[in-house]
């Protein structure tokens, strides 16, 4: 990968970012980030600029196929990791803009990999559009059960992708990843429960659960997810197939909540808030498709990811302050 000329879309967010510091370390010769900065934020690039200095950075929307030709021409792009995104709560307040920015940005790379603009896509679906685990674990065969519009919109983006591979040959691998946590998750408007509790807990509020806690999830640490994405490129047999990342572990997020309250020292009781609608009940990945094609094997555990996390957001909040927004869970 020494020498590649790559692009991120969604690279000023959550995972997009973590992506970038760790292609930084293959020493690519051009690496761009494309981003609009509708979550993204200049801040979770501060590391990849000072470590690649070259970084180069557009405020970009990604539906803009025109702009996104000349970016790709520019700079002699020949891959694309394609992580941007409207997040899920917003799904559930405007549905329809959430379907279709996020069904029009995935359109947008699959025709530029049709005009030969550029060779290879990476792809990141979700394990969202699974919906509720019909049988565990769940492998990619799972049916489609999409609970949200969100989900509704990384399906159609994920058929978008095969169907471009199956009628014009193009290259593109999608990844499928359960939920991630770590530091620079989005925390303020449409933030995920990770970040939510531990700002309401700093506050001195009382953490929050939505639902009975019972409903359970796969939680990677976002750095294991960005290791093993470039695993998945360096493998030319991933190509035209789909892979559930995650770790094969079902949590609650009872269990989840519980272990934030142990990091932050929390003494104030959970509270139980009524259950978000669409809020799937059951995840947990078979990851065994994975493990054909990489040597995957997470490094951060949930404890430790969760403690690195939360003193992660604790020095954040202590150096910038911080309020407790009202939306929550993030994907
Ligand atoms: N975070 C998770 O737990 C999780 C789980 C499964 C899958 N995913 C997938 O991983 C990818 C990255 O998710 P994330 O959690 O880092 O999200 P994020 O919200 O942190 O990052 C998405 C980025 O996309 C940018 N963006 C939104 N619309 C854009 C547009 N029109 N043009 C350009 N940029 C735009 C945002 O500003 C943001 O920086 C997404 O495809 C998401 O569906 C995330």
């Amino acid at each position: 990968m020494k020498d590649e000329n790559f692009l991120v879309t969604g690279g000023a967010g959550f995972i997009g970012s973590h992506l970038v510091d760790r292609l930084i370390r293959e020493k690519p010769r051009n690496l761009v980030v494309v981003d609009n900065f509708f979550l993204g934020k200049t801040a979770n690039l501060k590391e990849a600029k000072k470590a690649f200095p070259e970084l180069k950075v557009y405020n970009q929307d990604v539906c803009n196929q025109k702009e996104m030709k000349k970016i790709i021409e520019d700079n002699r792009i020949r891959v694309i990791f394609d992580l941007a995104v409207l997040p899920l709560p917003m799904s559930l307040v405007q549905p329809r803009l959430t379907f279709e920015k996020n069904v029009e940005m995935t359109l947008s790379m699959c025709e530029l990999l049709r005009e030969d603009a550029y060779e290879k896509l990476i792809h990141f679906s979700s394990s969202e559009v699974y919906g509720s685990a019909l049988y565990d674990p769940m492998d990619e065969k799972h049916h489609l059960g999409s609970t949200t519009p969100y989900a509704a919109s990384k399906a159609a983006s994920d058929l978008l992708v095969q169907s471009y591979g199956s009628t014009y040959g193009t290259y593109a691998t999608i990844v499928r990843p359960f939920n991630n946590y770590g530091p620079r998750q989005n925390d303020e408007s449409y933030a995920g429960i990770i970040p939510i509790t531990i700002k309401r807990i700093a506050a001195g509020e009382n953490p929050i659960i939505f639902g009975t806690g019972e409903q359970t999830r796969d939680y990677t640490y976002v750095t294991d997810t960005a290791e093993v994405t470039v695993n998945i490129y360096k493998n030319p047999k991933t190509r035209g197939k789909i892979l559930n990342v995650g770790s094969g572990k079902e949590t609650s997020i009872l269990e989840l909540v519980k272990l934030i309250v142990k990091h932050t020292d929390c003494k104030k009781p959970i509270r139980f808030e009524n259950k978000r609608p669409g809020d799937v009940m059951r995840h947990v990945a078979d990851i065994s498709e994975l493990k054909k094609y990489c040597d995957y094997s997470p490094k951060v555990e949930l404890n430790e990811g969760v403690k690195r996390t939360v003193e992660w957001y604790l020095k954040k909040l202590k150096t910038n302050g911080g309020g407790v927004t009202d939306h929550e869970e993030s994907k």
